[in-house]
Protein backbone atom coordinates (compact mmCIF):
# COMPACT_ATOMS: atom_id res chain seq x y z
CA UNK A 1 0.00 0.00 0.00
CA UNK A 2 1.16 3.40 -0.86
CA UNK A 3 1.42 6.10 1.79
CA UNK A 4 -1.21 8.79 2.33
CA UNK A 5 -3.04 11.86 2.80
CA UNK A 6 -6.84 11.74 3.58
CA UNK A 7 -8.57 14.78 4.30
CA UNK A 8 -12.46 15.48 2.97
CA UNK A 9 -13.08 18.71 3.80
CA UNK A 10 -16.73 19.18 2.33
CA UNK A 11 -19.63 18.85 4.82
CA UNK A 12 -22.30 16.68 3.64
CA UNK A 13 -25.38 17.57 4.18
CA UNK A 14 -27.90 14.15 3.20
CA UNK A 15 -31.04 13.70 3.15
CA UNK A 16 -35.08 14.59 2.59
CA UNK A 17 -35.37 18.55 2.44
CA UNK A 18 -31.79 18.80 2.96
CA UNK A 19 -32.04 21.93 0.47
CA UNK A 20 -34.03 23.90 2.90
CA UNK A 21 -30.91 24.41 5.19
CA UNK A 22 -28.80 26.24 1.90
CA UNK A 23 -29.55 29.66 3.47
CA UNK A 24 -28.06 28.85 6.93
CA UNK A 25 -24.91 27.34 4.88
CA UNK A 26 -24.38 30.03 2.85
CA UNK A 27 -24.65 32.35 5.86
CA UNK A 28 -21.67 31.02 7.50
CA UNK A 29 -19.49 32.35 4.53
CA UNK A 30 -21.15 35.37 3.33
CA UNK A 31 -24.53 37.53 2.64
CA UNK A 32 -23.76 37.65 -1.64
CA UNK A 33 -23.54 34.38 -3.50
CA UNK A 34 -22.98 33.63 -7.55
CA UNK A 35 -25.96 31.22 -8.05
CA UNK A 36 -24.93 28.87 -10.91
CA UNK A 37 -27.11 26.87 -12.85
CA UNK A 38 -28.06 24.84 -15.87
CA UNK A 39 -30.52 24.88 -18.59
CA UNK A 40 -33.84 25.34 -16.30
CA UNK A 41 -34.52 21.98 -14.82
CA UNK A 42 -34.30 23.10 -11.03
CA UNK A 43 -36.90 25.84 -12.41
CA UNK A 44 -39.18 23.08 -13.59
CA UNK A 45 -38.76 21.04 -10.58
CA UNK A 46 -39.70 23.19 -7.73
CA UNK A 47 -36.00 23.05 -6.66
CA UNK A 48 -35.09 26.82 -7.45
CA UNK A 49 -38.23 28.24 -5.85
CA UNK A 50 -37.05 26.70 -2.43
CA UNK A 51 -33.58 27.57 -2.65
CA UNK A 52 -34.05 31.11 -3.37
CA UNK A 53 -36.87 31.29 -0.39
CA UNK A 54 -34.02 29.71 2.20
CA UNK A 55 -31.36 32.45 0.50
CA UNK A 56 -34.01 35.17 1.18
CA UNK A 57 -34.95 33.97 4.67
CA UNK A 58 -30.81 34.10 5.67
CA UNK A 59 -30.83 37.68 3.77
CA UNK A 60 -28.62 36.71 1.19
CA UNK A 61 -28.43 38.24 -1.74
CA UNK A 62 -28.18 36.58 -5.30
CA UNK A 63 -26.89 37.18 -8.55
CA UNK A 64 -27.89 34.34 -10.92
CA UNK A 65 -25.54 33.21 -13.65
CA UNK A 66 -27.83 30.18 -16.02
CA UNK A 67 -26.88 28.76 -18.94
CA UNK A 68 -24.39 26.02 -18.07
CA UNK A 69 -24.72 23.34 -20.70
CA UNK A 70 -23.53 19.29 -20.19
CA UNK A 71 -20.09 19.42 -21.17
CA UNK A 72 -19.51 23.22 -19.58
CA UNK A 73 -18.29 25.88 -21.79
CA UNK A 74 -14.74 28.04 -21.09
CA UNK A 75 -17.09 31.29 -22.13
CA UNK A 76 -19.97 31.23 -19.23
CA UNK A 77 -17.01 30.47 -16.65
CA UNK A 78 -15.57 33.93 -18.03
CA UNK A 79 -18.41 35.65 -17.84
CA UNK A 80 -19.44 34.29 -14.18
CA UNK A 81 -15.33 35.47 -13.28
CA UNK A 82 -16.58 38.86 -14.30
CA UNK A 83 -20.28 39.15 -12.57
CA UNK A 84 -18.03 37.98 -9.48
CA UNK A 85 -15.33 40.58 -9.59
CA UNK A 86 -18.33 43.10 -10.63
CA UNK A 87 -20.32 42.90 -7.87
CA UNK A 88 -17.82 41.54 -5.20
CA UNK A 89 -18.97 38.39 -5.05
CA UNK A 90 -17.11 36.28 -2.41
CA UNK A 91 -19.07 32.60 -2.55
CA UNK A 92 -19.88 30.64 -5.81
CA UNK A 93 -23.18 28.55 -5.04
CA UNK A 94 -23.53 25.53 -7.79
CA UNK A 95 -27.18 24.53 -7.72
CA UNK A 96 -28.17 21.54 -10.69
CA UNK A 97 -25.68 19.10 -12.12
CA UNK A 98 -21.88 18.60 -12.14
CA UNK A 99 -21.74 20.57 -14.90
CA UNK A 100 -22.49 24.05 -13.06
CA UNK A 101 -20.36 22.81 -10.41
CA UNK A 102 -17.67 22.51 -12.58
CA UNK A 103 -18.35 26.15 -13.46
CA UNK A 104 -18.95 27.31 -10.15
CA UNK A 105 -15.24 25.55 -9.01
CA UNK A 106 -14.22 27.20 -12.43
CA UNK A 107 -15.53 30.51 -11.52
CA UNK A 108 -14.12 30.39 -7.82
CA UNK A 109 -10.85 29.90 -9.01
CA UNK A 110 -10.41 32.26 -11.75
CA UNK A 111 -11.89 35.10 -9.25
CA UNK A 112 -8.61 35.71 -7.25
CA UNK A 113 -6.31 34.98 -10.27
CA UNK A 114 -4.84 37.63 -12.55
CA UNK A 115 -4.56 35.71 -15.21
CA UNK A 116 -6.44 33.91 -17.92
CA UNK A 117 -8.82 31.07 -15.74
CA UNK A 118 -7.93 28.73 -18.87
CA UNK A 119 -4.08 28.55 -17.57
CA UNK A 120 -4.96 26.49 -14.63
CA UNK A 121 -6.57 23.75 -17.23
CA UNK A 122 -3.55 23.57 -19.17
CA UNK A 123 -1.42 22.97 -16.48
CA UNK A 124 0.45 26.61 -17.15
CA UNK A 125 -0.92 27.83 -13.80
CA UNK A 126 -1.29 26.11 -10.11
CA UNK A 127 -3.98 27.09 -8.09
CA UNK A 128 -3.04 28.96 -5.37
CA UNK A 129 -6.57 30.20 -3.43
CA UNK A 130 -10.16 29.98 -4.64
CA UNK A 131 -13.77 31.42 -3.26
CA UNK A 132 -14.82 29.19 -1.48
CA UNK A 133 -18.04 26.72 -3.50
CA UNK A 134 -21.18 25.37 -1.96
CA UNK A 135 -23.42 23.27 -4.41
CA UNK A 136 -26.99 21.42 -4.30
CA UNK A 137 -27.25 18.84 -6.52
CA UNK A 138 -29.29 17.10 -8.45
CA UNK A 139 -27.79 14.22 -10.24
CA UNK A 140 -25.82 11.26 -8.16
CA UNK A 141 -22.66 10.90 -10.89
CA UNK A 142 -19.36 12.98 -11.37
CA UNK A 143 -18.68 12.89 -7.72
CA UNK A 144 -17.85 16.65 -7.88
CA UNK A 145 -19.69 17.63 -4.93
CA UNK A 146 -16.78 16.40 -2.92
CA UNK A 147 -14.05 15.96 -5.45
CA UNK A 148 -10.89 18.13 -6.48
CA UNK A 149 -11.84 18.32 -9.96
CA UNK A 150 -13.29 20.71 -12.34
CA UNK A 151 -13.90 19.79 -15.53
CA UNK A 152 -14.24 22.67 -18.47
CA UNK A 153 -14.40 22.44 -22.18
CA UNK A 154 -12.94 25.23 -24.44
CA UNK A 155 -14.80 26.10 -27.64
CA UNK A 156 -11.96 27.73 -28.73
CA UNK A 157 -10.29 23.81 -30.40
CA UNK A 158 -13.09 22.07 -28.47
CA UNK A 159 -10.29 20.61 -25.76
CA UNK A 160 -11.87 19.01 -22.45
CA UNK A 161 -9.36 19.74 -19.70
CA UNK A 162 -9.85 19.32 -16.05
CA UNK A 163 -7.90 20.93 -12.80
CA UNK A 164 -7.20 19.47 -9.64
CA UNK A 165 -6.72 21.53 -6.47
CA UNK A 166 -7.45 21.02 -2.74
CA UNK A 167 -8.94 24.97 -3.46
CA UNK A 168 -11.84 24.04 -5.13
CA UNK A 169 -13.34 21.04 -3.08
CA UNK A 170 -16.65 22.14 -2.62
CA UNK A 171 -16.93 24.14 1.82
CA UNK A 172 -20.49 21.85 1.19
CA UNK A 173 -22.91 19.62 -0.58
CA UNK A 174 -26.81 19.54 -0.05
CA UNK A 175 -27.87 15.72 -1.21
CA UNK A 176 -31.23 15.44 -1.16
CA UNK A 177 -31.97 11.92 -3.21
CA UNK A 178 -35.65 13.49 -3.67
CA UNK A 179 -34.31 16.10 -5.97
CA UNK A 180 -32.63 13.12 -8.27
CA UNK A 181 -36.56 12.11 -8.92
CA UNK A 182 -37.34 14.03 -12.01
CA UNK A 183 -34.09 12.61 -13.80
CA UNK A 184 -34.41 10.96 -17.27
CA UNK A 185 -33.84 7.89 -17.33
CA UNK A 186 -30.84 8.37 -19.46
CA UNK A 187 -28.93 10.82 -17.32
CA UNK A 188 -29.80 8.52 -14.56
CA UNK A 189 -27.90 5.11 -16.30
CA UNK A 190 -25.12 7.87 -17.46
CA UNK A 191 -24.56 8.85 -13.70
CA UNK A 192 -24.50 5.06 -12.97
CA UNK A 193 -21.80 4.58 -15.42
CA UNK A 194 -20.33 7.59 -14.64
CA UNK A 195 -19.94 6.71 -10.65
CA UNK A 196 -18.87 2.72 -12.02
CA UNK A 197 -16.12 4.57 -14.11
CA UNK A 198 -14.87 6.56 -10.77
CA UNK A 199 -14.48 3.29 -9.25
CA UNK A 200 -12.96 1.07 -11.89
CA UNK A 201 -10.82 3.83 -12.55
CA UNK A 202 -9.08 3.18 -8.94
CA UNK A 203 -9.77 -0.65 -8.97
CA UNK A 204 -7.46 -1.27 -11.85
CA UNK A 205 -4.30 -0.62 -10.09
CA UNK A 206 -0.78 -2.31 -10.22
CA UNK A 207 -0.77 -1.89 -6.56
CA UNK A 208 -0.44 -4.87 -4.19
CA UNK A 209 -1.94 -5.31 -0.66
CA UNK A 210 -4.82 -3.00 -1.33
CA UNK A 211 -7.64 -5.93 -0.11
CA UNK A 212 -9.19 -3.17 1.98
CA UNK A 213 -9.91 -0.45 -0.45
CA UNK A 214 -10.22 -3.30 -2.67
CA UNK A 215 -13.33 -4.92 -1.23
CA UNK A 216 -14.89 -1.35 -0.92
CA UNK A 217 -14.87 -0.63 -4.58
CA UNK A 218 -16.83 -3.87 -5.26
CA UNK A 219 -19.15 -3.31 -2.40
CA UNK A 220 -20.12 0.21 -4.00
CA UNK A 221 -19.89 -1.22 -7.76
CA UNK A 222 -22.26 -3.80 -6.52
CA UNK A 223 -24.69 -0.98 -4.78
CA UNK A 224 -25.01 0.34 -8.53
CA UNK A 225 -25.57 -2.71 -10.33
CA UNK A 226 -28.54 -3.70 -7.81
CA UNK A 227 -29.97 -0.11 -7.89
CA UNK A 228 -30.08 1.32 -11.08
CA UNK A 229 -32.36 -0.51 -12.60
CA UNK A 230 -34.66 -0.10 -9.47
CA UNK A 231 -34.68 3.59 -9.98
CA UNK A 232 -35.01 3.12 -14.05
CA UNK A 233 -38.40 0.82 -13.12
CA UNK A 234 -39.68 3.46 -10.42
CA UNK A 235 -38.03 7.01 -10.47
CA UNK A 236 -39.37 7.89 -6.89
CA UNK A 237 -37.78 5.06 -5.28
CA UNK A 238 -36.01 6.75 -2.19
CA UNK A 239 -33.80 4.18 -0.87
CA UNK A 240 -32.64 3.12 -4.27
CA UNK A 241 -32.02 7.01 -5.23
CA UNK A 242 -30.24 7.51 -1.52
CA UNK A 243 -28.06 4.61 -2.04
CA UNK A 244 -26.75 5.67 -5.74
CA UNK A 245 -26.19 9.12 -4.60
CA UNK A 246 -24.62 8.38 -1.51
CA UNK A 247 -22.44 6.05 -3.92
CA UNK A 248 -21.47 8.35 -6.33
CA UNK A 249 -19.66 10.57 -3.19
CA UNK A 250 -17.86 7.36 -2.05
CA UNK A 251 -16.64 6.68 -5.38
CA UNK A 252 -14.73 10.06 -6.15
CA UNK A 253 -14.33 11.82 -3.25
CA UNK A 254 -10.96 10.15 -3.09
CA UNK A 255 -11.64 7.81 0.08
CA UNK A 256 -11.16 4.21 -2.60
CA UNK A 257 -8.04 5.39 -3.80
CA UNK A 258 -6.30 5.40 -0.48
CA UNK A 259 -2.83 3.44 -0.96
CA UNK A 260 -3.40 2.89 -4.55
CA UNK A 261 -2.73 4.44 -7.76
CA UNK A 262 -5.49 5.06 -10.48
CA UNK A 263 -5.41 4.65 -13.86
CA UNK A 264 -7.75 7.17 -15.70
CA UNK A 265 -6.91 6.48 -19.26
CA UNK A 266 -10.28 5.76 -19.91
CA UNK A 267 -11.35 9.26 -18.62
CA UNK A 268 -8.75 10.94 -20.80
CA UNK A 269 -9.93 8.67 -24.07
CA UNK A 270 -13.64 9.58 -23.34
CA UNK A 271 -12.85 13.51 -22.66
CA UNK A 272 -11.99 13.57 -26.29
CA UNK A 273 -15.53 11.95 -27.30
CA UNK A 274 -17.50 14.04 -25.01
CA UNK A 275 -15.22 17.43 -26.18
CA UNK A 276 -15.99 16.48 -30.09
CA UNK A 277 -18.96 14.89 -30.23
CA UNK A 278 -20.89 16.73 -26.85
CA UNK A 279 -22.18 13.42 -25.98
CA UNK A 280 -22.84 12.56 -22.32
CA UNK A 281 -19.58 11.84 -20.33
CA UNK A 282 -21.14 8.46 -19.01
CA UNK A 283 -22.31 7.53 -22.72
CA UNK A 284 -18.86 7.83 -23.84
CA UNK A 285 -17.58 5.69 -20.79
CA UNK A 286 -20.14 2.94 -21.25
CA UNK A 287 -18.14 3.07 -24.89
CA UNK A 288 -14.53 3.22 -23.68
CA UNK A 289 -14.71 1.42 -20.63
CA UNK A 290 -15.87 -2.59 -22.09
CA UNK A 291 -12.70 -1.47 -24.87
CA UNK A 292 -10.17 -0.29 -22.44
CA UNK A 293 -10.85 -3.85 -20.96
CA UNK A 294 -10.46 -6.15 -23.91
CA UNK A 295 -7.16 -4.40 -24.32
CA UNK A 296 -5.31 -4.54 -21.49
CA UNK A 297 -7.09 -7.60 -19.19
CA UNK A 298 -3.86 -9.74 -20.57
CA UNK A 299 -1.50 -6.78 -18.39
CA UNK A 300 -2.88 -8.64 -15.14
CA UNK A 301 -5.14 -11.18 -15.43
CA UNK A 302 -6.02 -12.42 -12.12
CA UNK A 303 -7.20 -8.41 -11.77
CA UNK A 304 -9.47 -9.00 -14.10
CA UNK A 305 -10.48 -12.78 -12.44
CA UNK A 306 -11.31 -10.63 -9.44
CA UNK A 307 -13.26 -8.23 -10.69
CA UNK A 308 -15.51 -10.70 -12.55
CA UNK A 309 -16.22 -12.83 -9.81
CA UNK A 310 -16.49 -10.67 -7.18
CA UNK A 311 -18.31 -7.90 -8.79
CA UNK A 312 -20.19 -9.81 -11.33
CA UNK A 313 -20.47 -13.27 -9.93
CA UNK A 314 -18.48 -14.98 -12.32
CA UNK A 315 -17.76 -18.87 -11.36
CA UNK A 316 -14.57 -19.72 -11.38
CA UNK A 317 -15.35 -22.77 -12.40
CA UNK A 318 -16.60 -20.83 -15.42
CA UNK A 319 -14.07 -21.55 -17.96
CA UNK A 320 -10.05 -20.95 -17.87
CA UNK A 321 -8.42 -17.67 -16.26
CA UNK A 322 -9.18 -15.48 -19.69
CA UNK A 323 -12.67 -16.87 -20.34
CA UNK A 324 -13.56 -15.90 -16.85
CA UNK A 325 -12.03 -12.02 -17.35
CA UNK A 326 -13.69 -12.38 -20.94
CA UNK A 327 -16.97 -13.25 -18.97
CA UNK A 328 -16.69 -10.34 -16.31
CA UNK A 329 -16.10 -7.81 -18.83
CA UNK A 330 -19.16 -9.29 -21.17
CA UNK A 331 -21.29 -8.88 -18.19
CA UNK A 332 -20.80 -5.18 -17.45
CA UNK A 333 -21.30 -4.80 -21.35
CA UNK A 334 -24.66 -6.20 -21.04
CA UNK A 335 -25.64 -3.98 -17.67
CA UNK A 336 -24.79 -1.32 -19.68
CA UNK A 337 -26.79 -2.33 -22.38
CA UNK A 338 -29.61 -3.22 -20.23
CA UNK A 339 -30.25 0.34 -18.37
CA UNK A 340 -30.10 1.90 -22.06
CA UNK A 341 -26.48 3.24 -22.65
CA UNK A 342 -24.51 2.78 -25.98
CA UNK A 343 -21.61 0.54 -25.60
CA UNK A 344 -19.98 0.90 -29.10
CA UNK A 345 -19.33 4.42 -31.00
CA UNK A 346 -21.99 3.16 -33.69
CA UNK A 347 -24.45 3.01 -30.85
CA UNK A 348 -23.32 7.12 -30.45
CA UNK A 349 -23.81 7.64 -34.21
CA UNK A 350 -19.69 8.57 -34.16
CA UNK A 351 -18.05 8.24 -37.20
CA UNK A 352 -14.59 6.74 -37.32
CA UNK A 353 -12.82 9.75 -39.13
CA UNK A 354 -11.23 11.56 -36.00
CA UNK A 355 -9.57 8.93 -33.91
CA UNK A 356 -6.22 10.53 -34.55
CA UNK A 357 -6.68 13.74 -33.71
CA UNK A 358 -8.71 12.22 -30.93
CA UNK A 359 -5.31 10.44 -30.08
CA UNK A 360 -3.25 13.17 -30.31
CA UNK A 361 -5.26 15.47 -27.82
CA UNK A 362 -5.40 12.49 -24.95
CA UNK A 363 -1.48 12.01 -25.21
CA UNK A 364 -0.59 15.87 -25.49
CA UNK A 365 1.22 15.69 -22.21
CA UNK A 366 4.80 15.53 -20.87
CA UNK A 367 4.81 11.90 -21.80
CA UNK A 368 3.02 11.41 -24.25
CA UNK A 369 1.41 8.79 -22.79
CA UNK A 370 -2.00 8.10 -21.00
CA UNK A 371 -2.77 5.13 -18.04
CA UNK A 372 -1.22 4.09 -15.27
CA UNK A 373 -2.21 0.22 -14.67
CA UNK A 374 -0.97 0.28 -18.51
CA UNK A 375 0.82 3.20 -20.46
CA UNK A 376 -1.12 3.62 -23.30
CA UNK A 377 0.29 5.86 -26.57
CA UNK A 378 -1.20 7.45 -29.48
CA UNK A 379 -1.51 4.26 -31.21
CA UNK A 380 -2.87 2.18 -28.30
CA UNK A 381 -5.60 4.79 -28.00
CA UNK A 382 -6.16 4.63 -31.63
CA UNK A 383 -6.14 0.52 -31.61
CA UNK A 384 -9.68 1.22 -28.18
CA UNK A 385 -11.67 3.54 -30.00
CA UNK A 386 -11.20 0.45 -33.26
CA UNK A 387 -11.94 -1.91 -30.35
CA UNK A 388 -14.89 0.53 -29.50
CA UNK A 389 -16.20 1.37 -32.73
O1 LIG B 1 -29.02 21.90 -17.28
P1 LIG B 1 -30.25 21.40 -16.62
O2 LIG B 1 -31.49 22.03 -17.11
O3 LIG B 1 -30.14 21.41 -15.11
O4 LIG B 1 -30.43 19.84 -17.08
C1 LIG B 1 -29.44 18.85 -16.82
C2 LIG B 1 -28.64 18.47 -18.04
O5 LIG B 1 -29.40 18.59 -19.22
C3 LIG B 1 -30.14 17.56 -16.49
N1 LIG B 1 -30.49 17.43 -15.06
C4 LIG B 1 -29.64 17.49 -14.00
N2 LIG B 1 -30.31 17.20 -12.87
C5 LIG B 1 -31.61 16.97 -13.23
C6 LIG B 1 -31.72 17.12 -14.62
N3 LIG B 1 -32.87 16.95 -15.27
C7 LIG B 1 -33.96 16.63 -14.55
N4 LIG B 1 -33.93 16.45 -13.20
C8 LIG B 1 -32.78 16.60 -12.51
N5 LIG B 1 -32.73 16.35 -11.19
O6 LIG B 1 -29.20 16.55 -16.80
C9 LIG B 1 -28.36 17.00 -17.87
C10 LIG B 1 -26.93 16.68 -17.55
O7 LIG B 1 -26.45 17.50 -16.49
P2 LIG B 1 -24.89 17.61 -16.20
O8 LIG B 1 -24.70 18.55 -15.06
O9 LIG B 1 -24.14 17.92 -17.45
O10 LIG B 1 -24.54 16.10 -15.79
P3 LIG B 1 -23.40 15.50 -14.91
O11 LIG B 1 -23.63 15.75 -13.48
O12 LIG B 1 -23.27 14.11 -15.34
O13 LIG B 1 -22.07 16.32 -15.31
C11 LIG B 1 -21.28 15.95 -16.42
C12 LIG B 1 -20.02 16.80 -16.52
O14 LIG B 1 -19.13 16.59 -15.40
C13 LIG B 1 -17.82 16.20 -15.87
C14 LIG B 1 -18.17 15.49 -17.16
O15 LIG B 1 -17.04 15.35 -18.01
C15 LIG B 1 -19.22 16.40 -17.75
O16 LIG B 1 -18.64 17.55 -18.34
N6 LIG B 1 -17.10 15.43 -14.84
C16 LIG B 1 -16.72 16.08 -13.72
C17 LIG B 1 -15.96 15.48 -12.72
C18 LIG B 1 -15.54 16.21 -11.50
N7 LIG B 1 -15.66 17.52 -11.48
O17 LIG B 1 -15.05 15.63 -10.52
C19 LIG B 1 -15.54 14.08 -12.84
C20 LIG B 1 -16.21 13.32 -13.93
O18 LIG B 1 -15.37 12.26 -14.31
C21 LIG B 1 -16.60 14.12 -15.14
O19 LIG B 1 -15.52 14.25 -16.06
ZN1 LIG C 1 -16.29 10.60 -14.80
Amino acid sequence: MQNFTFKVATKIIFGKETENNVGTEVRRYTDKVLFVSGGGSIKASGLYDKVIKSLKESSIEVIELFGVKPNPRLSLVREGIKLCRENNINFVLSVGGGSAADTAKAIAVGVPYDGDVWDFYTGKAIPQEALPIGVVLTIPATGTEASTSSVITNEDGWYKKGVNSEFIRPAFSILNPELTYTLPPYQTACGAADIMAHIMERYFTNEKNVDLTDRLCEATLKTIINNAPIVLDKPDDYAARAEIMWAATIAHNDLLSTGRIGDWASHRIEHELSAIYDIAHGAGLSIIFPAWMKYVYKHDINRFVQFAVRVWDVDLSFGNLEVVAFEGIKRMTDFFKRIGLPVTLRDAGIDVERFEEMADKATASDTLTQGSFVKLNKQDIINIYKLAE
